[in-house]
């Protein structure tokens, strides 16, 4: 699509003229000298793949990463049509010693897309853009991105899936990693509204993956995708799309101990087991920068399914009761698609469709911690959270904002799966929380990911017993493949390692994270 007003070849042999008119067409690239790299090339070419590499025009922009602080060189970009071509391209990338990996929307925090080094096959999934419904049953090209299947599914039969926020997150890494979105209590993670997908694997071979059919490819792929293959299509069980009332309650007053004391009620509040809370219930906090007397905004916020104003006035009414009288409220009763657009920040459909305008970047770092149901966050933890935030925070020229989401609670789908449902190694899960730094200019790389790794530190030094897990789809783009393996997978390992063996024992879709 991005690389179409340029056919096969072409303006690598206009650069080149000068040096290559002697030589056949067949073999136009720069690197002759390199015959591996070369044959590796002419193997895409013979597939049909048109390979975008270094020194044409459209290279630039389509080995850019989401995430600006990387710039990996990829020896190849190629933008198959179909599962069959992602086959052809795999078997490119493993007869030539390139190392693969899928790209769906991008938007890996650590450019993971790119392989996360220079030199490897990025397989885009641009053209896998397929989508239809029937009945309940979704059937989606695993290159669409979240915005665009959100659209498709209101606009046929008003269905709907759980999944997160930004439009333009594609649903292979969010499927494939997990995939929380705030309905995701009352319906699961994107991954376990699968049902079954089809995947290339590291030998070239298309293979249905479900519970009843290589079950093993299915548990590791919904979770831990991009280690075990390209997922070439998704099948999912879609929901009646809902109603909701969207909510906000700032604290604008708040200094640092008003914010610890109401994170300490906002966890009891989700974890009591007295009053649990209802699977319809989407809860949030967040901390940012704001115009706050502190300079710092702090706000519990969420989506109440299938509820109106009164029964959420009810339902918060024990933690309001903690929290103090908010300085301003919002309350907003949304049907679904409404309630899509409010949380992607999109004016209106259009907004949605993914196809009509271009993606944005960010240059940046996040990390993330899990807070499970058996070692909520102490005082002293909280404490020291805060006062980093409230602190530091303001000091800072770091654009950074944290995000706690609610996950568990006894009713949340999340919770009620079992802990080795799929891959996804945290169904014990109370709620996430999602430290994001973009770094301006003037903030060196170094600098501004010491600040963001400052804040978990607080929370982790003043809680030394706890052994805290993490988000992979928040991937943390600083860890070896040991640390992420104990943060992301720390039951899975080993199933995840012996999955990997027997699908891929030579690593052909790797990067610095995988099994
Ligand atoms: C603005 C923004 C908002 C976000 N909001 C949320 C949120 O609300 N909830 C949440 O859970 N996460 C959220 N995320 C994180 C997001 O889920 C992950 O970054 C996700 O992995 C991105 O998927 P992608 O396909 O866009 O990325 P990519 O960079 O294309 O892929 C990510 C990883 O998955 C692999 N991969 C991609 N497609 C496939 C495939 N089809 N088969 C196998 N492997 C594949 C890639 O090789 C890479 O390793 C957000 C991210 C951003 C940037
Ligand atoms: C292969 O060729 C490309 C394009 O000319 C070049 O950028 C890349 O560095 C080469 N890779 C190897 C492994 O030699
Ligand atoms: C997005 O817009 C394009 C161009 O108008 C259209 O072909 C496509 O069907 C739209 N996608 C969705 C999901 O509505
Ligand atoms: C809900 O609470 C808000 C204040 O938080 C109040 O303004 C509103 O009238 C209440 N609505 C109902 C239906 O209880």
């Amino acid at each position: 699509m991005r690389h179409a007003y340029f056919p096969s070849g072409s303006l690598v042999v206009t650069v080149l003229a000068a040096a290559l008119l002697s030589l056949a067409a067949r073999v136009p690239y720069s690197s002759l000298e390199n015959r591996a790299n070369s044959t590796f090339l002419s193997c895409l070419e013979h597939a049909g793949l048109d390979p975008v590499v270094q020194g044409e025009a459209a290279y630039a922009t389509d080995s850019a990463p989401f995430n600006l602080r990387f710039k990996y060189k990829p020896a190849a970009i190629v933008y198959p049509k179909d599962a069959a071509g992602v086959a052809a391209a795999v078997k490119c990338g493993a007869a030539h010693g390139v190392k693969v990996n899928a790209r769906g929307g991008g938007h890996s925090y650590a450019a993971f897309a790119l392989g996360g080094e220079d030199g490897h096959l990025t397989v885009s999934l641009d053209n896998l853009r397929h989508l239809s419904v029937s009945g309940d049953t979704a059937t989606i090209g695993g290159g669409n991105h979240l915005g665009d299947v959100a659209l498709y599914l209101w606009q046929h039969g008003k269905r709907a899936l759980a999944h997160g926020t930004c439009p333009y997150v594609g649903i292979g890494g969010h499927a494939g990693q997990g995939g929380f979105g705030i309905p995701s209590r009352l319906w699961g993670l994107l991954a376990d509204q699968i049902t079954s997908i089809e995947l290339v694997t590291a030998s070239g071979s298309i293979l249905p993956a479900s519970p009843s059919r290589n079950a093993d490819l299915f548990w590791a792929a919904m979770g831990a995708g991009a280690s075990v293959g390209i997922i070439t299509q998704f099948t999912a069980a879609t929901h009646k799309a809902v109603d909701s009332v969207a909510f906000s309650y700032s604290f604008a007053n708040y200094g640092a101990k008003e914010a610890s004391r109401g994170l300490l009620a906002w966890q009891r509040f989700a974890s009591d087991p007295g009053r649990p809370l209802d699977a319809e219930l989407g809860l949030q906090l967040h901390v940012n920068p704001g115009s706050t007397p502190s300079g710092i905004s702090f706000s519990v916020s969420g989506s109440y399914y299938n509820a109106d104003i009164a029964k959420l006035n009810a339902t918060m009414a024990p933690l309001l009761t903690e929290l103090g009288r908010p300085t301003a409220t919002t309350m907003q009763t949304q049907d679904w698609i409404t309630s899509v657009l409010y949380y992607a920040g999109a004016q209106n459909l259009n907004g949605l469709n993914t196809t009509l305008a271009p993606d944005v970047h960010d240059h940046f770092y996040a990390t993330s911690t899990f807070v499970s149901e058996h070692a909520p966050l102490g005082k002293p933890s909280a404490d020291a959270l805060m006062q980093y935030f409230y602190g530091l925070g303001t000091k800072t020229n770091v654009g950074w904002f944290i995000i706690f989401d609610l996950y568990g609670g006894p009713k949340s789908a999340i919770r009620r799966r079992n802990a080795d449902f799929n891959a996804f190694d945290a169904r014990d899960a109370l709620y996430s929380i999602q430290y994001y730094g973009s770094f301006p200019s003037n903030v060196a790389d170094a600098t501004g990911i010491a600040f963001i790794q400052g804040m978990k530190g607080a929370l982790e030094r003043n809680q030394p017993h706890t052994v805290f897990k993490e988000y992979v789809n928040y991937i943390d783009s600083t860890y070896s493949a040991d640390v992420a393996h104990r943060k992301y997978y720390p039951t899975h390992t080993a199933r995840l390692t012996e999955i990997k063996n027997k699908y891929d024992p030579h690593r052909v879709f790797h990067y610095p994270q995988d099994f």
